[in-house]
């Protein structure tokens, strides 16, 4: 008994002390320098905030920053996590509410290093992947967040549930998923590769999306391999034939990113904004880069599982629903229309394990993106309202299983889960 007495007095002792040295460890980590940034004056002020301006682009800070129709970077964008929501700041050069008493040697602490003015960022702001980014980007972003019109607005970022709103956590969550080092070029690719690889895992924090995560929303080691997020799954990016970019050519990956549309498919949901505000603005060159780093990438382990026959009862209701409601503008042998609706047929989104992508463009529609290249965004009407649950599920097991597609069945209650989650209508047909 005084034993077991003994051995519990110490472990509560021990975990004291494990977790003043953690506390200390995070406030030691919160206050700490960084290396100063090198190389900040090449050329005019001029050419640094052009520059700056692309970087913002590549990195699109517009997306989490300005709320749509909103002041430009004034924040309170909200970002649903699965710990709850958070806001992302105000970061024009406003002196009270946004970042106009910074200095470079703040702005960089905050973006590369995910320390802000409150202490620890959450990794919602993806400095995990921005630390990548080099120093002469940091200067040249810099210049131009400078340029930004002050906004009065005062943002509450951090709403959170205990104890996910105590930010000295986030001290751990850096030791397990932050790896808080520059980018080098991996040795033996082209410069046209590892350009490649710094705009994906740098500033174009592709892996925020297109990656796993896990309970902690850590990346999981699969990179690339197909996320969700926000209801909306990220498919595989590497060159997986089935569920990745296997069948796409290079061009097909440069005129997607360039105009959110190719001959297999339209962007929607968060890769339509991506589109619209980071990469239709990217350079040829640039886009050319992400395209020869995607090629290179190995390939997820390949998919076997065969197609459910086309005699199934979900594959029969699913046919019908097709015919009468797709077939018009998706085709009935599922080829769509070129630059304008997707093609079901080898198209990877419609391959991918989680359908959590079909699900929300079936019940609420889609829009495609509007850019300089493809300046008619297609539509995809809403059926929430005029199809019954069962029939969605239908007529998405059976367009993932026609035409060489394989993917698991998509249930009733997948359809009746989406649409509460989405807050989706209701059938009107009762
Ligand atoms: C995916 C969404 C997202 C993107 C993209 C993003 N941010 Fe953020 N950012 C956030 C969120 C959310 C916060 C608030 C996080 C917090 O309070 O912990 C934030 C915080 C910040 C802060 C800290 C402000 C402060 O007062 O502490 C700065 C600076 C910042 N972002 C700059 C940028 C820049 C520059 C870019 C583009 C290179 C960018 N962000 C892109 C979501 C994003
Ligand atoms: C904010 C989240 C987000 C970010 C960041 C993001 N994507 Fe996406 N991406 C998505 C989603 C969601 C889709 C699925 C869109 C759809 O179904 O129409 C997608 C689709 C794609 C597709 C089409 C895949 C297919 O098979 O249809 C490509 C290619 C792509 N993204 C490349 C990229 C690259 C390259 C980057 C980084 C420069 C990037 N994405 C950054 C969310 C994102
Ligand atoms: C009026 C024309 C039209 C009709 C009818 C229509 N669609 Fe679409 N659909 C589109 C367009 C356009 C898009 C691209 C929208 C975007 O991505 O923003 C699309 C996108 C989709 C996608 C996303 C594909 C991808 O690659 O991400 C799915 C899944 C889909 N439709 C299924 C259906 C189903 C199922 C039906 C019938 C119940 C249907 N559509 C009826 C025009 C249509």
């Amino acid at each position: 008994m005084n034993k077991l007495k003994t051995f519990a007095a110490v472990a509560v002792g021990c975990g004291v002390i494990g977790f003043a040295g953690f506390l200390a460890y995070a406030q030691y980590g919160e206050h700490r320098t960084f290396p100063a940034i090198q190389n900040t004056t090449v050329g005019t002020p001029t050419d640094a905030i052009a520059r700056g301006r692309y970087v913002a682009a590549m990195g699109d800070c517009a997306a989490c920053h300005t709320v749509p129709g909103a002041a430009s970077y004034a924040g309170g964008y909200t970002l649903q996590t699965p710990f709850g929501v958070i806001k992302s700041s105000n970061i024009t050069q406003d002196k009270d509410t946004g970042i106009g008493t910074w200095t470079l040697e703040q702005f960089d602490k905050a973006v590369r290093h995910g320390i802000g003015s409150h202490g620890y960022l959450y990794p919602a702001m993806p400095y995990t992947a921005y630390a990548k980014m080099t120093d002469q980007d940091m200067a040249d972003l810099w210049a131009y967040m400078q340029t930004i019109t002050p906004v009065k607005q005062t943002v509450v970022e951090n709403e959170l549930p205990f104890p996910y709103n105590q930010r000295f956590l986030l001290a751990g969550w850096n030791l397990l998923f932050f790896q808080d080092k520059p980018f080098t070029a991996r040795p033996g690719v082209t410069p046209l590769v590892s350009r490649g690889d710094y705009l994906v895992n740098g500033p174009g924090h592709c892996a925020a999306c297109h990656t796993g995560k896990n309970l902690l929303g850590g990346d999981v080691s699969a990179a690339l391999q197909g996320g969700t997020l926000q209801g909306w799954h990220a498919p595989d990016l590497t060159p997986n034939t089935h569920v990745g970019l296997g069948q796409w050519s290079t061009d097909d990956i440069i005129t997607y990113l360039k105009t959110g549309t190719n001959r297999q498919t339209v962007a929607s949901g968060p890769m339509q904004e991506a589109v619209e505000n980071s990469t239709q603005h990217l350079t040829d060159p640039d886009l050319q880069a992400i395209a020869a780093y995607l090629q290179q990438l190995p390939g997820s382990p390949p998919h076997t599982a065969p197609a459910i026959a086309a005699s199934d009862p979900q594959m029969v209701t699913g046919k019908v629903v097709m015919e009468s409601q797709c077939e018009a503008c998706h085709r009935a042998d599922g080829t769509g229309v070129r630059n304008m609706i997707p093609a079901f047929q080898a198209n990877a989104q419609v391959n991918a394990r989680d359908p959590a992508s079909l699900l929300h463009v079936v019940l609420q529609g889609a829009e495609g993106p509007v850019t300089a290249g493809n300046p008619t965004g297609a539509g995809m009407p809403r059926f929430d309202w005029k199809l019954p649950d069962d029939d969605i599920a239908a007529v998405l097991t059976y367009l993932r299983n026609s035409w060489g597609n394989s993917a698991p069945r998509v249930s009733t209650d997948d359809v009746k889960n989406t649409r509460t989650q989405l807050s989706a209508d209701q059938w009107l047909g009762h």
